[in-house]
């Protein structure tokens, strides 16, 4: 079978920012520093009036189909996944494709349309998905649209509102990718948990404190089973881009794994020296003693140089676009790859044979870790988004506008907002369950 990953992608963010350290954090009356350096975030993207998670996901297609040179007839395959659909039958990828129609000749007809849920890693099941239709050989010779589109709002007040989010993220999914091969390896840590519901409401009710705990034991769970197929070492992989919810969070992740993956290496041993043995939990007796030696031995592995220049080798790229968007939910682990490819773009990085560790996570919960192999075509493909323009293009939104623009994200009929950006030729919300037309 030849090589099957993504040959592209595109980005497009929300249109309008809301600053955190200073609009968000004067009116929550909180030091600016808990958003910069504890969350790791300076703002977040929100959709304008005239935009909604077609339109997004509309225009990043569009962006690339038109880049690519491709037409309907070389797409048989459209996937979107997403937390914030509004519709409970007819799938957000159809919507997708009847804006798209409005401007290609032909249409979808033949292409097979659907949506995947599961909270935030359902990007990379998408991808999985259209993946392995390929390698089946059901393709005919078409390629896969995989979107990845959500507005990750929260209720005013819910301590997730520091972290909100909106973009899409489109990847084509094709044989002999130019950005990366998907590599067939899986790990999966997968537990029915309750620490991020969307039951029948339009914001998420979230334990989040109970949430990071979850999203840390789902990715040691992956990540052990992961290193049952593939062996590995932090010198292996140039970049691991994480799903992002905060890039704090990320730093967690990273830490975690970064101690897990260094056990019985030559790190492990260089470290010893410096900061002693990592615990063991068979040298205890009891699970809190154990966690308490595991937290203090974390707490001075993060701060000794080889793991600092780990972190700001292969974790610190992946998180720059996040800390500059908030979540992007499904989207979110998509944002981090193309953020480290900008990065080693941008600062000259060789990536010849160059592999990433991906970490996935859908909170209810699934953390999944692939491998992906960088491809030569890559840096040709990332010099060609435009997500630096988009992010400094965004209206900045004052406080009282930010309310009013929560409220129509809200469905909120009574709230009559005139958008705050005009629509360049692209596609517009046109009203619950309408495709956007374009304008
Ligand atoms: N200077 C520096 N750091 C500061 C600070 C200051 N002045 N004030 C606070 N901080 C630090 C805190 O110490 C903390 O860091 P640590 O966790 O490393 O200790 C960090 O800033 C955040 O502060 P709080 O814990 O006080 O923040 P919070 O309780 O208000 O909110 C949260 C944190 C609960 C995660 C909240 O953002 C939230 O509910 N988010 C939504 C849920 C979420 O994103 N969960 C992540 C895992 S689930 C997932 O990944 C799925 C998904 O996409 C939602």
């Amino acid at each position: 079978m030849t090589d099957v990953g993504i040959d592209a992608v595109e980005i497009r963010s929300g249109k309008l920012k809301l600053d955190l350290p200073e609009t968000f954090a004067e009116v929550k009356d909180e030091d600016p520093a808990k958003y910069t350096k504890g969350l790791g975030l300076y703002a977040s993207s929100f959709p304008d009036a005239y935009e909604d998670i077609v339109t997004m996901a509309a225009n990043a297609s569009k962006r690339l189909m038109d880049r690519k040179g491709l037409d309907p007839d070389d797409i048989g395959r459209i996937d979107v996944a997403t937390e914030s659909a509004f519709d409970h039958s007819k799938p957000v990828s159809t919507y997708v494709a009847g804006c798209l129609e409005q401007v290609y000749d032909g249409d979808f007809r033949h292409a097979n349309k659907g949506e995947r849920k599961f909270a935030c890693i359902a990007g990379t099941q998408s991808i999985d998905d259209a993946v392995n239709w390929i390698a089946a050989d059901k393709n005919r010779g078409r390629a896969a649209i995989v979107i990845a589109t959500d507005t990750a709002l929260y209720e005013r007040g819910d301590s997730g509102e520091a972290t909100q989010g909106a973009g899409a993220v489109a990847m084509l999914i094709d044989e002999d990718p130019d950005l990366v091969t998907i590599e067939p390896e899986q790990g999966v840590g997968s537990v029915d948990e309750t620490d991020f519901l969307k039951p029948n409401q339009q914001f998420p009710s979230v334990d989040g404190k109970r949430s990071m705990q979850v999203y840390l034991m789902r990715m040691r769970e992956a990540l052990e089973d992961y290193e049952t197929q593939v062996e590995t070492h932090p010198d292996d992989f140039a970049f691991i881009p994480f799903h992002t919810p905060f890039p704090g969070m990320v730093r967690k992740a990273a830490a975690l794994g970064y101690r897990h993956v260094v056990r019985d290496t030559d790190i492990e041993d260089e470290l010893a020296e410096e900061i002693g043995p990592q615990p063991r939990p068979e040298a205890f007796d009891d699970d809190e003693e154990y966690r308490e030696a595991l937290k203090e031995y974390t707490d001075k592995l993060t701060e000794t140089e080889l793991y600092r220049e780990w972190y700001d080798r292969a974790i610190a790229p992946t998180i720059e676009i996040s800390s500059r968007v908030g979540n992007w939910y499904t989207g979110s682990v998509h944002v981090a790859r193309v953020s480290a490819l900008k990065h080693a773009r941008e600062n000259g990085i060789d990536l010849d044979d160059a592999r990433l560790l991906v970490g996935s996570y859908g909170s209810g919960a699934q953390a999944e870790i692939h491998g992906e192999t960088v491809q030569p075509g890559w840096e040709d493909e990332i010099a060609q988004l435009n997500v630096d323009d988009q992010l400094v293009e965004r209206y900045d939104l004052s406080w009282d506008e930010y309310e009013l623009i929560h409220d129509v994200h809200n469905h909120d009929e009574t709230t009559d907002v005139d958008a705050f950006t005009t629509p360049e030729e692209e596609f517009v919300f046109d009203g619950w369950g309408r495709m956007g037309e374009r304008k």
